[in-house]
């Protein structure tokens, strides 16, 4: 058991990713009070190895040697990555609208990259007519557990913390880390102390502010991004985030992709750190978080711009087991 100020804490996972004041990062007025998890210094440049890594890990032992994944890009990227490492061949599919950036790191790392206007669904077809194992952490309910290293980090790092800002697409990783603040931040009368969560969202990942504040939405959301969110699949987890935050939803935002370029062209980040970053200034402009300490999440590093087209595309049921013959040859 360790102490820290009023709270107390159990073994900690090993830290593994650095926390900074915001004073090192322009444009964010310089605030004694806001400190950023650095998770963009991880090897794979965002959170999701806290869950890829150990579940690769974990299939590499049950003998698995290929998987397939959707993916706007980190999450192949890291997939790719570790499943190199083990021998684990990893089939990313990505939207053909998706940043190309991105998609040429996972080709990088060594994922075979396949563009679609549907990677769920064929992600999905190649998992149920292969058998291949699909991540998919917002369906797994281990991931929840992963991400609470992360969350315990935060704790032990920031214990004092009374805000965390985190761009919020499945709900997945700001889960894990309000579990660990349930499970771990606990004080000596048994009181849990779980700071205020801010959630940033932007594009058709932006399905917490559409169940919940549709009237923040910005003009022409429909428009920007045709069809509703993946709601399904995930008010499951928008139920259990809305349990453990309580109901002040105003705490969830939308960032327009105008708010993120402008955070974009002002320092070199990637646009879910952009996110992150644009809701925490504005909120310390309007004064909301005055006198709090603020940690905000920085998950997600900018690639090298590269002009880049994937290989491989899916338009069709027999492109799709052409592509599947293709990645078991290489
Ligand atoms: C860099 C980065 N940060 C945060 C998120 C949001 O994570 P979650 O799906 O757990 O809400 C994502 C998801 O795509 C991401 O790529």
């Amino acid at each position: 058991m360790r102490e820290f100020g009023t709270y107390t804490y159990r073994d900690f996972a090993p830290l593994s990713t650095p926390f900074m004041p915001a004073t090192l990062l322009e444009p964010l007025p310089s605030h004694p009070n806001i400190l950023l998890k650095r998770e963009d210094l991880s090897e794979t440049g965002s959170h999701k190895w806290r869950y890829l890594k150990p579940r690769l890990e974990q299939l590499k032992k049950e003998g698995v040697t290929q998987v397939v994944i959707s993916t706007s890009g980190n999450a192949g990227i890291t997939a790719s990555h570790y499943g190199k490492k083990l021998g684990i061949k990893v089939l990313c599919l990505v939207s053909e609208h998706g940043e190309m950036d991105k998609a040429a790191a996972i080709e990088q790392e060594g994922g075979f990259l396949v563009a679609t206007s549907h990677p769920i669904h064929w992600a999905k077809y190649f998992s149920r007519k292969y058998g291949i194992h699909n991540l998919r952490g917002s369906e797994d309910p281990d991931a929840i557990e992963h991400y609470k290293t992360l969350g315990k980090e935060i704790i032990e790092q920031a214990p004092d913390a009374n805000a965390v800002v985190n761009f919020c697409s499945s709900g997945i990783s700001t889960l894990g880390i309000l579990r660990s603040y349930e499970e771990w931040a606990i004080d000596e009368n048994n009181a849990t102390h779980i700071p205020r969560f801010i959630l940033a969202q932007n594009g058709r990942g932006a399905g917490l502010v559409h169940l919940l504040k549709t009237e923040e939405l910005p003009n022409g959301y429909e428009n920007e991004h045709p069809g509703p969110p993946d709601l399904p699949l995930r008010v499951g987890l928008y139920r259990e985030l809305c349990r453990l935050i309580g109901n002040d939803w105003r705490d969830a935002y939308y960032v327009t992709n105008d708010q993120i370029d402008d955070m974009q062209t002002r320092f070199f980040t990637a646009r879910e750190s952009a996110a992150s970053l644009f809701i925490a200034k504005y909120l310390l402009r309007k004064g909301t978080l005055e006198g709090e300490k603020v940690v905000v999440i920085i998950s997600g590093k900018a690639w090298t711009p590269v002009d880049f087209r994937p290989n491989h595309s899916i338009e069709s049921i027999q492109d799709a087991d052409n592509i599947y013959r293709t990645f078991c040859t290489i």
